[in-house]
């Protein structure tokens, strides 16, 4: 028996789901609507059909015809596109993808350094919380409450007696607590101030030191901090000591490095100074020892802070403290 319109339909459309590249779609295309094709074949023979069945056989088959032409079409299309894709998934030629290495941070990086050249000086690091009480943070270290020297340093408070610490210094009481003398500490860790320009930050790290022994004096203090700037930089490297105040240290200085950008000329990194401020110092006040309960009449020590950052800047030349925290990889890539 010869198929009916619907049949031949049915199996075209089977045919070109089952189809699974553009050469079968065109196949199929040639064997059901070519010139001999099997829907080409059946609309010739309509006109063999009774006369009565003629119209109906014809429209259908016309319509049939339209339906898989639009059917053929939209398969070649779609495994055109989808060929175009597997093609490149599968392209061996490509190079490959190389992962992006990792690397410590420039600020981590110089902060080991200066562990390193401590260490090696027989200190030992301790560390300490980066939210701090008021207690550690100002009263032990001889900065009672409504003392003018809290406004040098913008806090960021938690609440009345709690704070994001301003400085590492608080170690200094943390760690004499549980010390007893001689001492030789260093602190490196992230401190907060409601501060920011080209040299500050609002996080930024410093490292503390102390050392406190029998008969330490000022020239102790300027030995060491001079051979440790020239372990960190070079021989040749310039440091000033600038006379300050620090309610926790007496006498007090604060230590200037040369501005490597402009060589001491003056330029806007170093406010036209032609030196970068790197850390404070001072001999360890009496006070801060009482508040410790060591004895005042033995023991002698110094300390210092210095900021990280600053020191980064020195090292590598970089203009502007805020590259190091953008997360700029093109910056970030060169260290
Ligand atoms: C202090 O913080 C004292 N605690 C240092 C100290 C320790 C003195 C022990 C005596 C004994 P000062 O506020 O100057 O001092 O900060 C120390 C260093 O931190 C500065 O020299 C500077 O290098 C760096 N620094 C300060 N503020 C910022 C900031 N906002 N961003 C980046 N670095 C900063
Ligand atoms: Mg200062």
């Amino acid at each position: 028996m010869e198929k009916t319109i619907e049949q031949i339909k049915d199996e075209a459309i089977k045919a070109v789901v089952a189809a699974s590249d553009p050469e079968s779609i065109k196949n199929l295309s040639i064997l059901y609507l070519g010139r001999k094709g099997i829907v080409t074949q059946f609309l010739r023979n309509v006109s063999n059909l009774p006369p009565e069945q003629r119209p109906e056989a014809g429209k259908r088959a016309n319509e049939v015809k339209k339906l898989l032409d639009a059917a053929f079409k939209e398969a070649l299309e779609k495994l055109e596109a989808g060929a175009g894709i597997s093609e490149e998934q599968t392209d061996v030629s490509l190079p490959g993808r190389i992962p992006r290495r990792g690397f410590l941070h420039p600020i981590t990086q110089i902060t080991r350094q200066i562990c390193d050249i401590f260490t090696k000086m027989g200190f030992e690091i301790a560390e300490g919380p980066e939210v701090e009480s008021d207690y550690y943070n100002f009263e032990a270290l001889n900065i009672p409450k409504n003392h003018p020297a809290r406004d040098m340093q913008d806090t960021f408070y938690i609440s009345d007696n709690i704070v994001l610490r301003t400085h590492t210094s608080p170690m200094q009481v943390r760690f004499m607590e549980k010390n007893r003398p001689p001492v030789r500490v260093i602190a490196p860790g992230k401190v907060y101030r409601c501060d920011s320009d080209l040299t500050h930050t609002p996080m930024f790290h410093q490292v503390e030191g102390l050392l406190v022994d029998e008969n330490v004096s000022f020239g102790d203090l300027k030995g060491l901090l001079t051979a440790f700037v020239h372990r960190m930089f070079d021989d040749q490297t310039n440091l000033r000591f600038r006379p300050s105040f620090f309610p926790f240290t007496e006498p007090s200085a604060e230590v200037d490095i040369l501005c490597v950008m402009c060589r001491g000329k003056g330029c806007r990194v170093c406010s036209q100074t032609g030196w970068l401020e790197v850390l404070g110092s001072g001999m360890v006040h009496p006070a801060v020892f009482e508040n410790v309960g060591y004895d005042t009449a033995r023991c002698t020590g110094f300390a210092f802070g210095m900021g990280v950052e600053r020191i980064a800047m020195l090292k590598y030349g970089i203009d502007d403290i805020r590259k190091f925290f953008e997360n700029d990889f093109r910056f970030l890539n060169q260290f």
